[in-house]
């Protein structure tokens, strides 16, 4: 067998499935978590706020997936050595998580970005859009949506390319895996552009209840995600990110999963409709 790829984010919407990809093909994934599974012999103890923890992380390695520490003001001061670790370690391959909202150079996740880009000469960086994820887990949207039968979002009209991170998760095992480099600065979408209007009438066509769009002001929804627990710099930032909605920014189509995979992105309907009880109630 193969040297393990490392999966960061292991439990998380796209590293279960990148873990779960990666094994289906007959490949070692070493599954990181601040909470490894004790039945799982490839799982391994790993915190981004523990730099003792990335050495036997790395033990091995020759390609990673990389899932930065989500809600962190700033992750690239974690993310930095442990790439330059794992470069001196001989990791060859890094597949970045990022987001379609984020040009390589921007602060955060373009920043590390820039930082894969120039450590490996074998890097890809995944930017898709928004995760179907977020109507069913626990989201301040899927919650909105279990608890007052809304959808509260400052996009207005606004389209994005809503995609399922098993999508995102099945480019990731080409990317990790491929004899040669996918490509690398891959945006993903799913396979149309909806408005949250439009995802709202899906959601009640599910649900068979109705869910309604509620367009609120950027400073409204900065102010809501704050109150339910974000703090205060991540709340606007994600209220910004709708506001670049509402300006048509994120209002695209890409066809890279089937180009990359071969298979054909999940629509919003389908995902919804096998999450249905996931919608109506807590998971
Ligand atoms: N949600 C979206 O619509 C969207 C769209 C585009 C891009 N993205 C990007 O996707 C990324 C993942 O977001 P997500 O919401 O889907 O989260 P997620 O991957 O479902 O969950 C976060 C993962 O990170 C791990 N983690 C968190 N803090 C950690 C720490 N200190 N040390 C080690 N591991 C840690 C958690 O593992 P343990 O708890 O097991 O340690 C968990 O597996 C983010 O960078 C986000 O910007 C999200």
């Amino acid at each position: 067998m193969s040297d393990p790829v490392l999966v960061t984010g292991a439990t998380g919407n796209t590293g279960a499935p990148v873990v779960a990809g990666l094994r289906g093909r007959g490949h070692r994934a070493r599954a990181a978590s601040r909470h490894p599974d004790p039945a799982d012999a490839d799982a391994v103890a790993f915190d981004w706020s523990d730099d003792a923890t990335f050495a036997p992380a790395l033990t091995d390695v020759r390609a990673v997936y990389l899932v930065a520490p989500a809600g962190a003001a700033d992750p690239v001061p974690s993310v930095r050595p442990f790439l330059h670790l794992a470069a001196a370690r001989g990791v060859r391959r890094v597949v970045l998580l990022s987001s379609s909202a984020v040009e390589r150079g921007h602060a955060g996740l373009g920043e590390i970005h820039d930082l894969v880009a120039g450590i490996f000469d074998e890097h890809a960086v995944l930017r898709p859009s928004w995760f179907m994820q977020n109507f069913v887990g626990d989201h301040p949207l899927a919650e909105s949506i279990r608890r007052t039968r809304e959808i509260v979002t400052a996009t207005g009209d606004g389209r994005l390319g809503f995609i399922d991170a098993a999508d995102i998760a099945a480019v990731a095992v080409e990317a990790l895996t491929a004899s040669e480099p996918v490509g690398e600065d891959l945006v993903l979408t799913g396979p149309e552009s909806l408005s949250y209007p439009e995802a709202a009438a899906i959601v009640s066509e599910v649900l068979g209840q109705p869910v309604r769009h509620v367009d609120v002001t950027t400073a409204e929804l900065a102010r809501r995600l704050a109150s339910a627990g974000y703090s205060a710099e991540f709340s606007d930032m994600l209220a910004a990110l709708d506001g670049r909605i509402r300006a048509g920014e994120q209002d695209l189509v890409t066809t890279t999963v089937r180009d990359i995979t071969g298979r054909t992105p999940t629509s919003l309907r389908h995902f919804l409709a096998g999450h249905a009880s996931r919608l109506a109630s807590s998971p």
